[in-house]
Formats: structure tokens, sequence, C-alpha cells
């Protein structure tokens, strides 16, 4: 039996294209390891009424990790018109399979490194080398949301009496999200971030938050980064605001190493410092947890180049690259990464986005020659 059973999750449209060329890598490296397809995605949703089925639930569960494509979701009205017929009016509710699967299997750490590798054409600056930690299960997007507002949920948010501003507006017109943090959440996210400090070598770590306006949830981020930077003596903590992170990170990217931050502002960040080292093509990330991890490109499905096999399969191959260092595999990780960056240095292969006219499969070919 192989050493590792990783899912191999490509999902719909460029998700395909992307692992297809990722494979020719992994294949070259020689991993010891079988890749049993998962089914996910809105092929699914379409035509069972779940975009996360059961069965690929179960499959997960037999795997030490999942490498994961990426999937098509849309709103609420197009997901219900787009069911099969026999489906529609049954009530089903379409709901993002990748917030399920990190809540489901606890990834609560969103591992988003930003490095620029030199010779890259995109990059922002040369000198970048961001590690974006996010929370990844809590926060605005814990699920806990209201519309039209429940009277009893309505009664139960007027102990705080900033809620009588919103009397005269009936429950129809009054939609809800539930901003939540535990501080276990916080206190592991936290901790995370600074045990990659020290391990990897970075100076400071940067919490992301907005304790001033929200001042319970970052507040109470802000205390667990407190309490976790005393045990980290020779890191910094630097505290920054959201908003005027982002515009810190325009200014001064290469100030910033190890970022820590929830779920939504996580979102936004890694987002931004994504587009400092070359955008969607080279952003990857790993949804981590104690006992699982899936590993995916940040970018999504981009419908219209939908097996055209032009997009830029880097991100997930960097991806790959997570994952063999989740593995413990830190050998072929480096490898890996170093075969990527050459490709990249020596700029004869490359996909549209970085001004090539390469394929995908041909990215996939050049980085496993460089092996
Ligand atoms: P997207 O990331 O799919 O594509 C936006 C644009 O970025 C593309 O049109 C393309 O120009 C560029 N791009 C993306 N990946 C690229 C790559 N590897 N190489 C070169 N260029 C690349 O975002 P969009 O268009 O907002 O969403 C499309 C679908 O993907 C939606 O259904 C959305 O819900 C879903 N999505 C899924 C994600 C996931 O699976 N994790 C994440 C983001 C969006
Ligand atoms: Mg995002």
């Amino acid at each position: 039996m192989p050493k590792y059973r990783i899912a191999w999750m490509p999902g719909d449209g460029i998700g395909v294209d992307v692992m297809d060329a990722t494979r020719i890598v992994l294949d070259k490296l020689g991993l010891d390891a079988e890749y049993p397809h998962a089914d996910i995605g809105w092929e699914f949703w379409r035509t069972e009424g779940e975009a996360f089925p059961q069965r690929t639930i179960d499959l997960l569960k037999t795997c030490h990790c999942a490498l994961f494509g990426a999937i098509t979701s849309k709103p609420k009205e197009e997901a219900e018109a787009e069911l099969a017929p026999e489906l529609q009016g049954k009530g089903l509710v379409y709901r993002s399979p990748i917030v399920r699967l990190r809540q489901m299997f606890d990834l609560y750490t969103n591992l988003r490194p930003c490095k620029a590798y030199p010779g890259n054409p995109l990059n922002y600056r040369d000198d970048l080398d961001l590690v974006v930690f996010r929370e990844n299960t809590e926060d605005l997007y814990s699920g806990v949301e209201f519309h039209p507002l429940p009277d009893e949920v309505r009664a139960a948010l007027k102990a705080n009496p900033a809620m009588n501003k919103f009397d005269s507006v009936p429950g129809e017109d009054i939609a809800v999200s539930c901003r939540i943090l535990t501080r276990e959440g916080c206190r592991r996210i936290v901790q995370q971030a600074f045990e990659y400090a020290k391990t990897h070598g970075y100076p400071t770590v940067t919490l992301v938050e907005k304790p001033n306006v929200l001042r319970e949830t970052s507040g109470l981020m802000t205390r667990e980064a407190r309490k976790d930077a005393a045990e980290y003596p020779g890191i910094d903590l630097w505290e920054t605001n959201i908003d005027a992170m982002c515009m810190w990170l325009i200014k001064n990217p290469q100030d910033y190493g190890v970022i820590v931050t929830s779920n939504m502002f996580g979102d936004i960040v890694s987002d931004l410092c994504a587009q400092l080292v070359g955008g969607l093509g080279f952003a990857s990330s790993g949804n981590i947890g104690d006992a699982f991890a899936v590993f995916e490109p940040t970018h999504g499905s981009a419908p219209k180049y939908a097996g055209q096999y032009k997009v830029n399969p880097i991100a997930t191959m960097l991806a790959a690259r997570l994952m063999l260092s989740w593995l413990g595999e830190e050998d072929m990780a480096s490898r890996l990464e170093a075969a990527v960056a050459a490709v990249i240095a020596a700029g004869e292969v490359r996909t549209y986005d970085m001004g090539g006219s390469a394929t995908t499969l041909e990215v996939g070919e050049a980085v496993a020659a460089r092996l």
C-alpha cells in the first residue's frame, strides 16, 4: 500500500486544468501516494442537490489529506434555478462546500504564504515574503445569520441597547450575520502564527484586527495575542487595524512577515498579499487542522477559461508544496519549490497572466523537467 492516501478533488472549471498539471509534478517527484478521486462542486449540486456529497465526506475520512482545485458557487436564487428540474421546489439549500469542509474537519488554520519569486514580472516588489494566518472556522463566516430577523432573536439582541435604534424596522427588512470569536479559536490561530514565526525565523507577528470599533471580538483576539506574545520573547507583536494594514501593505509590504487575523479580515488581507506577489496564479493555501488538512490554490473556477488549459497552475503546485511540508516530506517540498522558482526565473514557459502563451500542462512539464 502507498504511504499516503490523498483525496484528489479537482472540483469545477479550471480546478481540473490546474490539478492535471500538478499531478504531472507529483508523479515526477515520485511521492509514494494514491489519489482517490472525490466529487465536489457545482455539478453535484445541479444533479444531486448536494455540492459536498456524503460519499466525499466518507472518502475524506479515509485519507491523510486532500488536494483541492476550485469550485463554482452562486447566490441562493441562481443556485435554486440551476437545479435539475426533478430537484426543484424541494427546499434544497445550497451551502458552500468549502466552508462546510473547513468546519466539519475543524481546519482552523488557513495558511497563505505570499512570496515574491525572483523574475516574476507580476511582483509588486521582489523582496516580499509574507505569510498570512487566517482563522478559518469562526467570525462572520460562522454561518449564524438571520433574514428575516425572528422576534426571539431581536428580543435577545436587545440585551444590548445599541439594538434599540432598529426598533422601527420590520424583521423582513433586517439581515443579521453574527461575528463570533471564541477564546480557543483566537488562542490557537495566534499560537500557530507565533510558532511558525519562531521555526521559520521571522522577527515579528502582525495582528490585524479592529479592536477600537469591534471592541468585544477584536478585543478578545488582541488579548489572546498579547498573552501568547509574552511566551515568545524573541518575536515582536505588532498590532494594526485592518483598514490601516491595507494601506501599509501597499506602502511598505517589505516590512511585514507573519500576519495573523480572524476569518473575514484574513480573507481580505490575504487576497491583497497575493496580488503583491503575482495574483491568483501564485496564491496557495492550506486549510489545516490537528488531524486533517486540505490544500488548494486560492483562486476560483474561472468558468470562462474552463477546460482551455491556459491558466496558471503555479498556485496549485505551491499548494502541493505546502501539502508535502505538512506531510513531513520536507525534501520533496523544497525540491518542488525550487523547481517552480527556477521555471519562473527562466521566464521561458509562462501562462497568459505572466505575459506568455504556454499552456497549463506545459508549465507542469517545465516544472517536472527541473526536478
Ligand atoms: P476566479 O478566481 O475564478 O477568477 C477570477 C479571474 O482571475 C479569472 O477570470 C482569471 O482572469 C483570473 N484567474 C483565476 N485563476 C487564475 C489562474 N490560475 N491563472 C491565471 N488567471 C487566473 O474568481 P471569480 O471569477 O470571482 O469566481 C468564479 C467562480 O469561482 C465563482 O463561482 C466563485 O464562487 C468561485 N470561487 C471559488 C473559490 C474556491 O473554490 N476556493 C474561490 C473563489 C471563487
Ligand atoms: Mg477569498
